[in-house]
């Protein structure tokens, strides 16, 4: 709800908000921080886990936990679109996709993500901008939330691909 805050405070004119999801609570605590804000922005989330499904069922049941702690209501969080496209076979498992965004990532912006998390994340958002889903006149922040150690854990797969690229 935090990072919801600062971000509207630096960049409130924007359209979509992309971040990966696992267990939920980052995505739960940033559509909960929209909805209090009233800021009309889109919460892309994209699984990393579980599906789709699972993953709506669980952003709603914390945000809807956070705001009985807070004393808040949810509203209907339909600003929240959770996708499943990139997960791949499972939670670790890489993908062609995410190894693909994560070179593009690194080569143009000289972003380093992880092959758990944000390379997911970043592998939906690529998606979506290729179908038309995401369209060419929106605005999108790609939140990075970090995990650049576990790409340590898939270093030879890294460097083999790299190499191949060369
Ligand atoms: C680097 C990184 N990004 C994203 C996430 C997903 O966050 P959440 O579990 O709140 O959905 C995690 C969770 O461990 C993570 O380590």
């Amino acid at each position: 709800m935090e990072a919801a805050r600062e971000l509207h405070g630096q960049l409130s004119e924007i359209d979509r908000l992309v971040v990966a999801v696992g267990s939920a609570g980052t995505a739960a605590g940033l559509a909960l921080g929209i909805h209090l804000l009233d800021w009309p922005v889109l919460l892309d989330a994209q699984c990393v886990s579980h599906t789709a499904e699972e993953s709506e069922s669980d952003i709603r049941r914390l945000a809807g936990e956070a705001a009985e702690l807070l004393g808040v209501d949810t509203g209907d969080l339909a600003h929240v679109r959770v996708s499943d496209g990139a997960v791949g076979p499972g939670y670790g498992v890489a993908t062609d996709e995410m190894w693909e965004a994560l070179h593009l990532f690194a080569r143009t912006e000289g972003i380093a993500l992880d092959p758990v998390y944000s390379g997911k994340a970043a592998a939906g958002l690529v998606a979506g901008v290729r179908s038309g889903a995401i369209g060419p006149d929106e605005t999108v922040v790609f939140m990075h939330t970090g995990g650049l150690p576990g790409l340590f854990a898939y270093a030879p797969e890294l460097v083999r691909l790299s190499e191949n690229s060369r």
